[in-house]
């Protein structure tokens, strides 16, 4: 989970920071590619999640003893980040791909498609951090029992504070804005000939960039 929403979810959000000098469509298409993958491993993570509860043996018993599933306010948060992920996806790929909206539709959907990707971002760092959380308490029980910290619980203590040091990366990286990705030259052309072609995306973002900076 932490690996899709969270890493490469990440990695894809900075695709137009990173790669500014590149062509509009290329990094279209490695930010798509990115949110894809990270939405398929994301899926392997919840079946996994699904199984351990559904497949979960009594230790003394034997038998099969399952965990009953969507109790925990990390299955509620995380569920609702990943079907909003799915709505975002599915969004931005209508509206900025295939078939592509209208330029006029982009300018309009690309402030929210930015706000909506970071608050699902926000809020897969929030279900990283919960799980994490529920593991320690269900599984490490040394700092309960024994009142002192075991090395288990110091590995995932670093575990989540790495993450928000990611996640605390990007969103820096994201909302500075003299490294927002500009039109091309050849992009330049196409908006100022109002031609209603992929270049044109980043119409929006000019707009917002000049009354940012005025
Ligand atoms: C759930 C999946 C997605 C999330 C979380 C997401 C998130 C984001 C975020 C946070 C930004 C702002 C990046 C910046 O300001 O530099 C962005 C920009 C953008 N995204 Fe997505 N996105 C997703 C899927 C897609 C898809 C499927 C497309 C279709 C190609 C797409 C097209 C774009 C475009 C064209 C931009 C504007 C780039 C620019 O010129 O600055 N996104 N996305």
């Amino acid at each position: 989970m932490s690996l899709g929403m969270l890493y490469l979810n990440g990695e894809a959000i900075l695709v137009y920071r990173g790669f500014r000098w590149a062509e509009k469509y290329r990094t279209k298409m490695v930010h798509l590619s990115l949110q894809a993958g990270a939405f398929l491993i994301a899926l392997f993570g919840l079946k996994a999640a699904w199984d351990s509860h559904v497949l979960n043996k009594n230790p003394t018993t034997g038998q099969l003893d399952p965990i009953p599933n969507f109790y925990s306010l990390h299955s509620w948060i995380g569920i609702s980040t990943l079907s909003l992920f799915f709505f975002q996806f599915l969004f931005g790929f209508v509206v900025f791909f295939c078939p592509g909206a209208p330029l006029a539709v982009r300018k309009k959907a690309m402030p929210l498609h930015r706000s909506i990707g970071m608050i699902i971002f926000v809020l897969s760092l929030g279900s990283a951090l919960l799980g994490i959380s529920e593991r320690a308490a269900w599984k490490m029980t040394c700092w309960t029992k024994d009142h002192e910290m075991c090395s288990e619980m110091l590995i995932t203590n670093f575990f989540g504070i790495i993450l928000v040091c990611y996640a605390c990366g990007v969103i820096i990286l994201v909302s500075y804005s003299p490294w927002q990705r500009l039109p091309l030259p050849s992009e330049e052309m196409h908006v100022s000939q109002n031609d209603d072609d992929y270049g044109s995306d980043t119409a929006p973002f000019i707009n917002n960039r000049r009354h940012d900076d005025d």
